[in-house]
């Protein structure tokens, strides 16, 4: 798989509104992301960041414009098909965590390959797993009232990758952590990173930005500054199990 793209999108737009409220809210965007790579985006408020996100994932439509992942072509699929597909390829983290209240760290994570339709003991098995190595194997029975903001985030992450998605897709993770569980995270994006993990991550923090192999900076809708890292570079393709 490395080497080859992951996401592809040629000439991505997303309109709000008409007439003269229109906004261009992602204007005309070509994307590559290779297998592996772990790419920050990055930019003002209101530049578009998370509507890219939303498209690349199948949560919203584009007015314009094409996207694959893999070799799925997502723009024109059903709306079934496209549920389908996040279900089962697709692994999403959010600023404000959007973990079940009611249900415990191990629930929320077996939750995603339930729906996926894995049996309840291989899904039980298998967040075990994810939460020992996000570091909470200790915490599996805890409500998430009952874990800190960088707990809550790592069960998260781990709920991300419940379906081995291709592809983890972050709007945000550490905006609403303090620094402390800020590290938490970035921690666990670096192991995510050398295991081999696709991650597009939305992010104002340089610390997470400073971990990605590539940076793209948007303005009004469209990228800006498109740099890969190169002391990073080296890392990038690297074979490794450990997430499996
Ligand atoms: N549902 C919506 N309806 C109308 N305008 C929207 C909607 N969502 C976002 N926008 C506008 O699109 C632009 C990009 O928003 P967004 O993608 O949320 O940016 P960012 O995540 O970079 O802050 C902004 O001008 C925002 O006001
Ligand atoms: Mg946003």
């Amino acid at each position: 798989m490395t080497g080859s793209t992951v996401l592809r999108a040629r000439g991505l737009t997303r309109q709000y509104g008409r007439d003269t409220g229109l906004v261009r809210a992602v204007d005309e965007v070509d994307l590559d992301v290779p297998t592996g790579q772990v790419l920050a985006i990055m930019g003002p408020s209101g530049c578009g960041k998370s509507t890219l996100l939303h498209l690349l994932g199948g949560l919203q439509r584009p007015t314009d414009g094409e996207i694959w992942l893999a070799d799925h072509r997502i723009d024109t699929m059903s709306e079934r098909a496209l549920a389908r597909l996040r279900r089962q390829h697709i692994g999403f983290v959010f600023q404000s965590f959007h973990l079940m209240d009611e249900l415990t760290a191990v629930e929320n994570v077996e939750l995603a390959a339930l729906l996926a339709g894995q049996s309840p003991g291989r899904a039980r098995k298998r967040a075990m797993h994810l939460l020992d190595r996000v570091g909470l194997a200790d915490r599996a029975r805890h409500l998430p009232s009952a874990l800190s903001g960088g707990q809550r985030q790592r069960v998260a992450v781990a709920r991300a990758l419940s379906n081995d998605p291709l592809v983890v897709l972050a709007d945000e993770p550490t905006g609403n952590l303090d620094s402390a569980a800020t590290l938490e995270v970035l921690r666990l994006f670096e192991e995510l990173r050398t295991a081999g993990q696709t991650l597009v991550v939305v992010t104002h923090d340089a610390r997470i930005a400073a971990v990605a192999d590539r940076v793209i900076t948007m303005r009004d809708g469209a990228f800006a500054d498109d740099s890969r890292l190169v002391n990073n570079a080296t890392a990038t393709g690297t074979v490794y199990g450990g997430w499996r």
